[in-house]
């Protein structure tokens, strides 16, 4: 056990550079990726949101990344710790992560528990059965079920839960160091596959072509939503992560490094899903069920297809539970440290409420369809709290905190290991923090909250 996010007693850390770059890329690259990022530029109209989501990346998400970095190994606790470290009123972030960390796994592991299906689908040939033209229909009767879609949520929630109650992430990073290369070179493979299809250059087109009719303000909260899912943001897992992190690491270089992995399998994840769209006559507007349907239409045009959708399936389930862990890890830590309840007890607590969360939330695919709160359904309701309300508020709170409250002295000793590294971004970091990432975030949060309309 080489990490301290699976320790039991004390406080561990991790013993390696890439220990800690694997387990936050880890965190940050999964569902939201592959399953997400495609959903909701097809969603948005394609090529503006897909710039929109760049700009955002880059203006926002990787300083906040270096944000939730240097809070977390700053502080060396829990998240709610962690905040409080630096000044006491900053404590809800943490409370809020908690909070979010329980709904948030919730609809998690409901997709996930579909990676599953798919995985022991294409492992049994089942899912080679189904002509490209029925994936729709596959997805859409195995999902409206009442009682599959649990059952394989159950299993995610279970997996999850095993994980993080034995402490064994540190093991589990031993794999990923493999198993995300692995995944990359899949997609790779795929991405080949799917622009030779006869008609995918249409999707590449729909894809890369900026449509700024399509930008609007609702599109940019969206954009911003995702990049927060993505890149694991206002959660606090990355403070968590960070908080077991040593005091020579450089964490300007890993929030780079991460910013950039994870925005590159986005981006490649539309360029595999949106030419076959095109290639088959779908919609890019389908919604979450848009990559179960797609990808295995991809599998139906490839020899060996059967093979190749196991493989990839399973490794997205390996990436979906990188990040599953990270997700609960904010909780664990929390009620480990601040409620003192062992890690199992903690573990079982974390495991038995996500789940009973989830099932309103896999039955509005089904039975539950007509329900509806505030207008939403319940996935919906769920996924735009989260990712569009929690997670970039606490972002905006975080920002504050370091830019207002921490200050500059303090921040920038520790982003620059008290002046060991010399970065000529330290101070641009800063000054985004301090004034613009208030600004952007700000207007984009009461575009979310329905205040400003544009
Ligand atoms: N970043 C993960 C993904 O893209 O699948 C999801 C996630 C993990 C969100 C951890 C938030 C978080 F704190």
């Amino acid at each position: 056990n080489n990490k301290g996010a699976g320790g039991q007693m004390g406080r561990d850390q991790f013993r390696s550079r890439l220990g800690f770059i694997f387990a936050a890329a880890g965190s940050a690259i999964g569902l939201g990726n592959i399953w997400r990022f495609p959903y909701m530029t097809g969603a948005s109209g394609g090529g503006a949101f897909v710039l929109m989501y760049l700009a955002i990346v880059l203006v926002v998400g990787v300083s906040l990344l270096l944000v939730e970095f240097s809070i977390g190994r700053h502080g060396k606790a829990n998240a709610v710790d962690s905040y409080a470290k630096i000044n006491k009123s900053f404590a809800w972030i943490g409370y809020l992560g908690v909070f979010t960390s329980f709904l948030l796994i919730s609809y998690y592991s409901v997709v996930g528990g579909w990676t599953i299906f798919y995985t022991f689908k294409s492992a049994t040939g089942s899912l080679a059965s189904v002509p490209a033209d029925q994936m729709g229909n596959f997805f859409g009767g195995f999902i409206s079920k009442p009682l599959m879609p649990l059952f394989y949520h159950f299993l995610f929630i279970a997996l999850t839960v095993w994980i993080v109650a034995n402490g064994i992430s540190g093991g589990i990073e031993k794999y990923t160091k493999a198993l995300m290369p692995l995944l990359f070179v899949m997609l790779l493979i795929l991405l080949v596959r799917a622009i030779t299809l006869p008609g995918a250059m249409k999707g590449v087109a729909w894809y890369l072509k900026p449509d700024f009719s399509k930008l609007t303000g609702s599109t940019v909260v969206a954009a911003c939503g995702q990049v927060f899912f993505s890149l694991s943001l206002g959660l606090s897992g990355m403070v968590t992560y960070a908080s077991y992190l040593s005091k020579d690491e450089n964490l300007i270089s890993n929030s780079f490094i991460v910013a950039m992995a994870d925005t590159l399998i986005a981006i490649i994840a539309g360029f595999v899903i949106f030419p076959t769209i095109f290639a088959f006559g779908g919609e890019p507007s389908g919604g979450p069920g848009l990559v179960f349907i797609s990808l295995p239409q991809i599998f139906t045009k490839m020899p060996l297809g059967s093979v190749f959708a196991f493989i990839f399936f399973l490794l997205l389930v390996i990436a979906a539970l990188t990040s599953s862990i990270s997700i609960m890890e904010v909780c664990i830590t929390f009620f480990t440290e601040k409620v003192k309840w062992s890690r199992l007890k903690a573990s079982l607590f974390y495991g038995a409420v996500c789940f009973l969360l989830g099932v309103p939330v896999s039955l509005s695919f089904g039975m539950w369809g007509d329900v509806k709160i505030l207008g939403k359904g319940i996935f919906d309701l769920f996924d735009y709290f989260c990712s569009n309300i929690s997670l970039p508020l606490s972002g905006l709170a975080c920002a504050i905190l370091v830019g207002w409250f921490w200050g500059k002295d303090k921040a920038l000793a520790e982003v620059t290991n008290n002046g060991t590294i010399q970065s000529s971004v330290a101070g641009l970091w800063f000054f985004t923090v301090k004034y613009i990432i208030p600004i952007v975030l700000g207007i984009i949060f009461l575009q979310a909250i329905g205040i400003l309309n544009v």
